[in-house]
């Protein structure tokens, strides 16, 4: 089998305005400099794959606009840095180092393990996840007997779900239910049958970065409408935008996150979702309402489903296991009128045939008594939200945090826009880190990064110890190189 190849046009779009990173104080770095640290960042954050070849220096200089040589340099420092490795006789492919890039950096003792800040999810309630798989085996041997593929799920699971709707003030019955293989599954079910190739999609900017991928994957287009934290809250989301770019492009379908909003951690107001949903509806728009973080309100709760507001066909609201108890579990699903969910279990049948009825059985008996396991886990992430936060004030002072109700991260700003070149060298730190331009569109978000409190506050100190030291090493090579002083 060849060597797969990356599109040079592909690489051009995903590097964003990589010349203009790191900032100002950059424009003393050589060019060639800021292009690895581009590619390092895409490699980082998974957006080039591991093994695929680079393109050619010829056809990547001509569509990004800069000298033959300006790629060679470029190519070679990769290379140097264990970005790049060659085999004899076929083509350099990209490669994570296995240590650090520079000898400048600290070297990491196995005491030290690498801190891994890029995902935002707990690790499973060990005994909770045990004894529902026990029970799960237990109420099995009921499904023996049949053929066990149950493409909208057991019917055991979608009465829980649905009366954990009703209970929340949403009357819902389970034939409005479809069990997927998590949020993410149900997502990419939904924009498969609800979106042809170049429609619109409107989202939260910034948004989870998954979803983003599924949205590209399907050919539609991610109409951006921001989220301000600096609105206050409930007033976050601007909910003018939201209308008039819904009219303005015709979007078929809206995602958004208005229950802790990954990464802000924000939560929609009631009068906000009221509003939304009278939007979706005068736009013949279906809105796309993930709740996957419903459950892990610190502060208060949510105000209620957005569903609430309106008795129309055209809010979807998708929910899952993973944060409330764990992200191993893979069960999640959707909530939308019977004929969207025939549709959608018609379309499931070409990618699956059901999640696996074990898992959906102990996600039911996790569910059915989950109010005490809940209080647990929000009361451990209330710890750590203020461990973070405590790490931060210390070390990183000047960065400032958006500190939602609920969710699972922070979302911080920091003085200059250093995220991926941040992200790029972190790991030699002892950090692993998503880098803000993840969470949005066109290259957004260079001064952001998102820094999840899903671990213990021991963990994260030192992930903050070890972001402050890569960030201050950052500042003093770009003020060293630009004159600047940061
Ligand atoms: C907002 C949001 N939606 C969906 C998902 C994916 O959920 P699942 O693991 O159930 O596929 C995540 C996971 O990080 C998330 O943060």
């Amino acid at each position: 089998m060849g060597i797969r190849t990356l599109g040079a046009k592909t690489l051009s779009a995903d590097l964003g305005n990589w010349h203009d990173q790191p900032g100002k104080r950059t424009a003393a770095r050589p060019i060639y400099r800021a292009l690895a640290d581009g590619i390092k960042m895409l490699v980082h954050d998974g957006r080039v794959p591991l093994g695929i070849a680079l393109p050619s220096e010829r056809e990547l200089s001509l569509v990004l606009g800069v000298s033959r040589s300006t790629i060679t340099s470029a190519y070679a420092l990769l290379r140097d840095d264990g970005y790049l490795v060659s085999r004899q006789g076929s083509r350099s492919t990209i490669a994570i180092p296995a240590r650090s890039e520079s000898s400048a950096r600290p070297s990491l003792s196995a005491a030290d393990a690498v801190v891994d800040l890029s995902y935002a999810a707990m690790a499973a309630p060990q005994q909770a996840i045990e004894a529902a798989y026990a029970a799960a085996l237990e109420s099995l041997v009921r499904y023996l007997p049949t053929h066990g593929m149950e493409p909208v799920g057991v019917r055991e699971l979608r009465d829980v779900i649905a009366h954990r709707y009703t209970a929340r003030g949403l009357p819902t019955t389970a034939d409005q239910i479809m069990v997927t293989s998590g949020a993410q599954h149900a997502l990419r079910l939904l924009l498969g049958v609800l979106t042809s190739p170049g429609d619109r999609v409107l989202i939260d900017h910034p948004t989870y970065p998954n979803a983003l991928e599924a949205i590209r994957r399907v050919g539609a287009l991610a109409v951006p409408v921001p989220v301000r934290p600096e609105a206050g809250e409930g007033s976050a989301w601007d909910l003018d935008g939201i209308s008039s770019a819904a009219l303005q492009t015709s979007a078929r379908a809206a995602y958004l996150i208005p229950d802790f909003h990954n990464p802000t951690g924000l939560c929609m107001d009631a009068a906000g979702r009221a509003r939304l949903a009278r939007i979706a509806s005068d736009a013949r728009m279906t809105l796309i309402v993930d709740e996957t973080m419903v459950d892990l309100w610190l502060d208060q709760p949510s105000p209620g489903s957005v569903a609430a507001h309106s008795d129309r066909a055209s809010i979807v609201t998708i929910g899952s296991t993973a944060k409330s108890f764990w992200g191993g579990l893979r069960v999640g699903w959707v909530r939308a009128d019977p004929p969207l969910i025939a549709r959608l279990a018609g379309a499931r049948a070409a990618v699956d045939l059901g999640t696996p009825v074990m898992d959906q059985l102990a996600a039911a008996e996790l569910m059915r008594d989950d109010a005490q396991l809940l209080n647990e886990r929000r009361a451990q992430l209330r710890v750590q939200r203020s461990a973070l936060l405590e790490a931060l004030a210390e070390h990183l002072p000047r960065w400032q945090p958006t500190v939602g109700s609920g969710g699972l991260s922070l979302w911080l700003r920091m003085p200059d826009p250093v995220s991926s070149a941040l992200t790029a060298t972190a790991p030699s730190y002892g950090v692993r880190l998503a880098a803000g331009p993840r969470f949005g569109v066109e290259g957004s978000f260079e001064r952001y990064l998102r820094l999840p409190y899903a671990q213990s506050a021991e963990e994260l100190r030192r992930g903050v110890e070890a972001v402050a030291a890569a960030y201050a090493t950052l500042a003093r090579v770009d003020s060293e190189r630009a004159g600047f002083v940061l």
